[in-house]
Formats: C-alpha cells, sequence, structure tokens
C-alpha cells in the first residue's frame, strides 16, 4: 500500500463511534481516551478520518459525553476541522450510533440535499473510535474502491486466525459480499467463517439512510446493528462488496489494557521503521520510543533508551541519548542531547547537553551553547556559546553571549511568595557557587568571586565580591577540639619537617 495508489477522497462525511463505555479498560479514563503513540485513541481515529478531507466529520458519543466532547473538541486545531458531536441516545447498537450521527448532521447542517431522511448523499464512511493504527491511506483505498465499483455498501474485512467474537462475513458461492452475522447471532457453520468484519465502511448516504430506518433490535443482543444495513441494501437492489485487507493492525481495536500495550508497541514498530526509512539512526529500536507526533530531519541519530513525545523535533546531524526524555522539545542542527529530561525546552544549533541534566520549560539554549552535568533551568533564556557546565540551577534567567557560569551556580529567582528574574549580560564570568539573588542584573564583560551571594546589580565589567576575607586561626583545632581524630593529624602535621617551599 502507497500513497500514490490512494485517490483524494472527499466523503461527504466520517462518522467515528466512540458512544461506547469500555468497561474492560477497568479506569475512571474514558477507553478512548487512553493515550497510544503520544495521541489519545479517539485523537489517532480522528486524525486518520480527517486526513479524507470529509465535509463533514462526526464523532457519537454518550458513555462520559462531556469529557469525550470537550477531548474531541480540543483537537479541533490538530484536526484542521471542528468534529461535530453527536450524542447517542439510549437506544443501544452500532446501527443507532451512525443514525445518531447522521441525525446530528441533518440539524447543524438542515439545507442539506433530500436524498434521505437525513438528506445526507454522497459517500459516508463509518469508523471507530477505539482503532488507533487505522490509516488514512486504507481509508482511502476503501473509499476510492467503494466510488470506483459504485457500491451501496463497501466494508472492510480481514481474515483471522481466530475470528471469534467478531462479525462474521457472509458471502455467496459467486464471492459477493451477502452480508454480516454477529458472532452471538451465528450458526455453528457460520462461526467456522474467519472473515470478520472490521466494523469500518463506506456506505452511499442514501442508501445508509434509508436501510437504518428498516433495522430492529430483534437479535441476540436487542441492539440496532449497523450490520444489518448490508442485508438491507443489498435486498434493495444495492452492490455490497468488501475490500479484505492483509494488515490485521489496521483494524485491531483496544478492548482491555493488554490490546492497549500490543498496539502500542506496533505502532511505535511503525513509527520508528517510518523514520528509520526518512534517514534516521536509530541504535535499539527495543528501547526507542517515539510518538507518533514527533518529526524528525534525516541524519539524525537516536542511542538506547530514548523517548521523544509530543511535538519534539530533532534538526539534521542531532544526536539524541541515550537514556533521554525529550517532550515539546526542539533539538538544533548537530546538538547532542546526552542522559537528559527535558520538556518545552529550545536546543541551538551544535549545542551540547547533558549528562544528567533537566530542562524544564522555557528553556531555550543558543547556537553553540552548553547546559552541563547535573544542571536545572527552567524559563532561562540562555545566548549563543553561553556555557552552564556543571551543578547548578538557573530559573528565570536570561544569560546573554559567550558567558561562563561557574560550577554550582544558583539563580535564587523565589523569595518564598513571588519569582525574579536574574538577567546576566554577554562575556560574563561567575566563579564556583555565585548566588544570584533575584531580581539582579550583571552587566557584560563582569567577573565574580568564588562563593559571591550577588544581591545587588554588577556594573559591567566589575569584579563582585561578597565573601569576607579569609582569616586563620593558628591552633585552633587542638585548642577547641582536643583529643579529635582532626587534632590528632594536626599534632602529627607539626611534628612534621616543613617541605621546602619554592
Ligand atoms: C461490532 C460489529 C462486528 C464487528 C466488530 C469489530 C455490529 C453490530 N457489530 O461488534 O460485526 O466485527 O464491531 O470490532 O456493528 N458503539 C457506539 N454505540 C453503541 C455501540 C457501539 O458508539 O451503541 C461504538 C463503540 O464505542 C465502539 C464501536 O461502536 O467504538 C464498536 O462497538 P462494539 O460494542 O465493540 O461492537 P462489537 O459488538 O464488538
Ligand atoms: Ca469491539
Amino acid at each position: 500500500m502507497t500513497e500514490s495508489t490512494v485517490a483524494p477522497a472527499t466523503p461527504a462525511a466520517v462518522i467515528v463511534l466512540a458512544a461506547g463505555a469500555g468497561t474492560r479498560m477497568k479506569s475512571k479514563t474514558p477507553k478512548i481516551l487512553h493515550p497510544i503513540g503520544g495521541r489519545s485513541m479517539i485523537g489517532h481515529a480522528l486524525t486518520a478520518a480527517a486526513g479524507l478531507n470529509p465535509r463533514e466529520l462526526v464523532a457519537v458519543v454518550r458513555h462520559q459525553r462531556d469529557l469525550v466532547a470537550d477531548h474531541i473538541l480540543a483537537l479541533a486545531e490538530i484536526l484542521g476541522t471542528v468534529p461535530v458531536i453527536a450524542d447517542q441516545d439510549e437506544v443501544p447498537g452500532t446501527g443507532r450510533a451512525v443514525q445518531c450521527g447522521l441525525e446530528a448532521l441533518t440539524a447543524a447542517a438542515p439545507d442539506a440535499g433530500q436524498a434521505g431522511a437525513s438528506g445526507i448523499s454522497g459517500t459516508v464512511v463509518v469508523t471507530y473510535g477505539d482503532v488507533p493504527l487505522l490509516t488514512t491511506e486504507l481509508l482511502g483505498e476503501l473509499v476510492a474502491t467503494h466510488e470506483s465499483e459504485s457500491n451501496a455498501v463497501t466494508v472492510l474485512t480481514a481474515l483471522l486466525e481466530d475470528p471469534t467474537g467478531y462479525g462474521r462475513i457472509l458471502r455467496d458461492t459467486d464471492g459477493s459480499v451477502a452480508g454480516i452475522v454477529e458472532h452471538k447471532d451465528a450458526t455453528d457453520a457460520q462461526r467456522q467463517i474467519n472473515e470478520v468484519n472490521s466494523g469500518i465502511y463506506a456506505f452511499e448516504g442514501a442508501v445508509l439512510d434509508t436501510a437504518l430506518s428498516q433495522v430492529t433490535t430483534d437479535n441476540a443482543q436487542g441492539e440496532m446493528y449497523l450490520t444489518d444495513v448490508l442485508q438491507i441494501a443489498r435486498a434493495a437492489g444495492g452492490r455490497v462488496a468488501a475490500v479484505t485487507t492483509t494488515d490485521q493492525w489496521q483494524v485491531e481495536g483496544a478492548n482491555d489494557r493488554v490490546q492497549l500495550q500490543a498496539l502500542g508497541a506496533e505502532m511505535n514498530r511503525r513509527t520508528l521503521q517510518r523514520h528509520m526509512r526518512a534517514g534516521t539512526s536509530i541504535q535499539d529500536p527495543s528501547t526507542t520510543w517515539i510518538d507518533s507526533t514527533v518529526t524528525l530531519e534525516p541524519d539524525t541519530t537516536i542511542l538506547p533508551n530514548t523517548h521523544l513525545q509530543g511535538t519534539t523535533h530533532l534538526s539534521e546531524d542531532a544526536v539524541v541519548g541515550p537514556d533521554t526524555t525529550l517532550v515539546d522539545t526542539t533539538v538544533g542542527i548537530g546538538a547532542t542531547v546526552t542522559r537528559t529530561q527535558a520538556s518545552g525546552a529550545v536546543i541551538g544549533d551544535r549545542a551540547a547537553v547533558g549528562p544528567f541534566t533537566y530542562l524544564r520549560p522555557g528553556t531555550v539554549l543558543g547556537e553553540q551553547g552548553k547546559i552541563g552535568a547535573f544542571y536545572e533551568t527552567k524559563n532561562a533564556v540562555i545566548g549563543r556559546g553561553s556555557k552552564l557546565s556543571h551543578l547548578g540551577y538557573a530559573g528565570d534567567a536570561e544569560i546573554g553571549e559567550y558567558t561562563n557560569i561557574g560550577c554550582g551556580n544558583i539563580t535564587a529567582n523565589y523569595d518564598g511568595v513571588n519569582k525574579h528574574r536574574t538577567v546576566i549580560g554577554n562575556h560574563v564570568r561567575t566563579s564556583s557557587n555565585t548566588v544570584f539573588i533575584a531580581p539582579v542584573t550583571v552587566g557584560d564583560g563582569a567577573y565574580t568571586g568564588a562563593g559571591a551571594v550577588v544581591r545587588k546589580d554588577v556594573p559591567a565589567g566589575a569584579l563582585a565580591l561578597t565573601v569576607a576575607p579569609q582569616r586563620n586561626s593558628e591552633g585552633w583545632v587542638e585548642d577547641r577540639r582536643p583529643g579529635s581524630p582532626a587534632a590528632e593529624a594536626a599534632a602529627e602535621a607539626r611534628t612534621r619537617p616543613a617541605q621546602p617551599t619554592d
């Protein structure tokens, strides 16, 4: 399956079913809101659906309705369209869900054509909110076949070794699709059939509309089955056909956390393969997890135990890992990020971060800058070529270009009530253990002495010293700590002949 084989499809509507409870997740969170590969399940389903550029994108909701609807509406920007939320009523079943979806469309656009009860005409695609690996490409193939064959219904099917639980595809002796029988309604002979209904279909809208008005709840589950539409459409003279996918993952739903994990691992495997084929080296795919929302340029390298999440982006020649988690973080050209946890950070071209570094949101590291071992940063904008090499904290700070921050420096940004800024200029040199009591400003080219506690602004070019001159109290230890190991060592040192000094 390649993109070039997919005709551009613009169906009248895609209806994504998401009303079910998903009780097997054993979760307070609605099933379709569970994340997989960096998006909710429903987020994946809607993204695949939106890729078809349907005139209307509909989500049918019921269980935890407000939570689910809010989540779906919040996806509008990513989807490039505002989904229509359709509420399913108390009548159960996939058929009723689709009917409610169509009704919501009529309500949203009362002037729509008059082809059927809801006025919809053209291709209507139905998918599920809990089938996260389904792609726009496969949906596009389904729609292309449906339209080129002028079908009334085209169902996406798969051949499964264990078809237990699924609706089975009934075919005539000539191979044409005669209908679908649900597992619970099937005879023993029908249960031997291993071609299953994925639950994903393309319908001619007017046919769907008319057929749904004839669907009853007269079955083993007392539900309005969407699957009944196939027999009804065929009886009315419509052509019913199937597209059979060999890629079973794409039609697999997640009903519990075991299936969710398996789908997540497969999604990750596919994501990594896509990136490797596009020019990223991934040393150890088994310990590398990349969200489907992450973007990577060619000639990037990812070392073991690396997690890239959200809107993270790696530029050309960046090397990330091992043991690194980047969330919503941008890494510049040729930068290296080693054993680092970062979120909401921007790392400049040829900059170096790590090892053991924690970059919090608002960290911006300039070109060729460095944030080294055991550093934490937050809301810190650090200019080109500046280095924070070891052991410190920079929060609510602005650091100029080519400045060197000594070991163990801290911006004391919090007075217990409010946060304050530290502003440090260009070409500044700060000695070890400088503490900046914010708000405070250090001018260009200034220096600080070791252990300085900088409470007042430092003018450009000044040396700030705040530590009192050193005074040695000779013999203090033997006087005040007699008999201690330190006192004994001191006494012993006194008896030793003096070392020549030159
Ligand atoms: C359905 C199909 C079955 C197919 C299987 C594939 C019917 C009658 N059966 O069975 O042929 O093999 O999917 O997984 O369609 N939903 C609603 N409202 C409802 C009921 C379901 O929105 O009233 C949604 C669910 O949230 C879910 C999807 O529809 O996303 C499928 O529901 P589910 O109960 O899993 O259908 P199955 O009985 O498994
Ligand atoms: Ca199911």
